[in-house]
């Protein structure tokens, strides 16, 4: 039994959290955080998603899983589909969960388990046949002329309830298989719920609800969060004169946006009941992801009603369970996105991004992980790259895995930064440099290389993090140019006193390369990480007047 390596685990040098190793994987606060830990340990994921049907066939990922571990990862994000596991109602097949878990285990990886069940990507199509062949019993969504959509519709409690009773079936037999191993890290419930193309489903019973009064626990919930609610919302209650009871329409408008905020509060209420359900067979930490919206689009224009940036709170309220919320990132505006999941209630995680192959995803893992805290992140589509285990990716989690002791002993604290340049939703790449303030100093992260490209699409992948670490800072990144100034102390100036570049060892000891002098650090001026190449330098200042 597991209780015999009952050990109490400290994990944070900035609040000190101790749980128990045989506790189920958690999260637990660490400074203006939470991390997740793992066998006791904290744990960073270093992770990719499969392409939908990938995990639907044992014999198709049987290649796959040696390429995924060679490329660095730690962690494979993967399906599990309602349809594969209960063929018929009642009666569970867990081959396709069985598969997954013994192809993890063989290769040392962790996963993470979306469950396809209700929703995928606004659709209902990962739903068993007895599911989509019987609209009388589970009804569909419908348009305002009365049409169905092959959408399920979130307001029939009997369809959620088949979902939750499925859903709760695989955390308990999770529970049975995995409990000792912790190969799963946490579950994503459904994914990227959201309705199209219509702001809510008109069937009669969404309409005869709409009409009806908005629960006051929403409305409780949202004064609750005052100044700190999400502008979007606060705006859109104010213009409707915030009122504290009402109808839906009264309270937040009768058009697309009120019907937006209906459409959040029920599909947040549907899956509360999954989790509710899940959690109670095995408490693993859960999510929800969401397809992000495009701006200047109307709410029927993209998948409406999702965990969005401006309904976060709708989705908190009424989804308590959630551990988090987290976004997809398919825009080039990365920064500003998960900069709106990093809140005092919301840990940020990345379950999706970018092709894995898009050259900025290793400096958007970088930029999340050392400035946001992220507990990972999971470009899309992996097993399309595992043929080249040496992508820009990879090189880059080779670094990120290397430093993740320090990472996960700084994060939710000041000691850890990360930088990117910030890219605008239209492309535009904002090169300015940025600042970390720490220990006295400020320190500049320039993103334009001095000898090599002025291309902006390539100056997009430039990014890192900066740990301070006592008398060291550890650097890591590529195409990041440091200075460094005094601004407390009596001595302003600052000098390099040591640049030396290396590597961790798999014992986790420093080993040094090369002593950085001269031309590599500008005759002393700068600190420089060239380009096209991920690494690690160790610096160490020295301050004079
Ligand atoms: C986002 C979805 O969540 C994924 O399942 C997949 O459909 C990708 N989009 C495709 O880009």
């Amino acid at each position: 039994m597991k209780t015999s390596r009952l050990v109490a685990v400290c994990v944070s040098a900035v609040t000190f959290v101790c749980v128990a190793a045989a506790a189920p994987p958690q999260l637990v606060k660490q400074g203006t955080t939470q991390s997740l830990i793992v066998d006791g340990k904290p744990f960073l994921i270093l992770g990719g998603e499969l392409g939908n049907s990938s995990a639907s066939s044992t014999a198709y990922m049987a290649d796959h899983w040696a390429r995924l571990k060679a490329m660095q990862l730690n962690t494979v994000i993967a399906p599990v589909y309602w349809e594969l596991i209960e063929p018929t109602e009642g009666k569970f097949d867990w081959t396709s969960v069985d598969d997954l878990l013994r192809g993890a285990r063989a290769h040392d990886l962790k996963l993470v388990v979306l469950w396809f069940g209700a929703w995928k990507n606004s659709m209902s199509t990962y739903v068993p046949a007895w599911v989509k062949r019987d609209a009388q019993r589970f009804p569909r969504a419908q348009l305002v002329d009365g049409v169905s959509v092959e959408i399920l519709s979130a307001h029939a409690p009997v369809t959620r309830d088949a979902d939750a009773r499925a859903f709760a079936a695989l955390m308990a037999h999770l529970a049975d298989m995995d409990a000792r191993e912790q190969t799963v890290l946490m579950v994503q419930v459904e994914n990227e719920i959201g309705m199209l193309p219509i702001a809510h489903d008109h069937s009669a019973i969404a309409n005869k609800l709409f009409a009806g009064p908005v629960p006051p626990e929403l409305l409780r919930a949202l004064a609750a969060r005052g100044a700190r609610l999400e502008p979007e919302l606060a705006q859109l209650w104010r213009k409707h004169g915030a009122k504290t009871s009402g109808t839906w329409a009264q309270v937040f408008g009768a058009d697309e946006s009120g019907e937006e905020v209906f459409t959040a509060w029920h599909y947040a209420r549907f899956a509360e009941a999954l989790v509710q359900a899940g959690k109670k067979k095995y408490a693993l930490p859960m999510y929800a992801n969401v397809a992000l919206n495009r701006p200047n689009k109307k709410p029927d224009e993209y998948p409406s009603g999702g965990p969005l940036p401006h309904l976060l709170d709708v989705w908190k309220a009424g989804a308590p369970s959630f551990d988090f919320l987290a976004p997809d990132i398919y825009f080039p505006n990365f920064s500003d996105l998960t900069a709106r999941y990093r809140r005092d209630d919301n840990v940020l995680f990345i379950p999706e991004a970018n092709n894995a192959g898009a050259v900025e995803a290793p400096a958007n893992a970088f930029f999340a992980i050392g400035e946001l805290d992220a507990l990972g992140f999971g470009p899309f589509s992996i097993e399309s790259i595992d043929t080249d285990p040496q992508n820009s990716l990879s090189r880059g989690y080779a670094v990120l895995a290397q430093l993740t002791p320090l990472i996960v002993a700084n994060r939710g604290s000041p000691q850890m930064s990360g930088f990117r340049p910030r890219v605008l939703f239209d492309g535009t790449v904002i090169d300015t440099p940025q600042t970390m303030r720490v220990a006295g100093y400020e320190i500049t992260v320039g993103f334009l290389d001095p000898w090599t490209t002025k291309d902006k699409q390539v100056i997009a992948s430039h990014g890192g993090l900066i740990i301070r670490d006592g008398d060291d800072f550890w650097i890591a990144g590529q195409g990041m140019v440091v200075t460094f100034r005094g601004v407390e102390g009596s001595a302003p100036l600052v000098g390099l006193e040591v640049v030396e570049e290396g590597e961790f060892d798999a014992q986790g000891k420093w080993v040094a390369g090369r002593r950085l002098n001269g031309d590599q650090t500008h005759q002393g001026r700068h600190v420089r990480l060239a380009p096209g190449q991920f690494q690690i330098q160790r610096v160490r200042l020295y301050r004079y007047r």
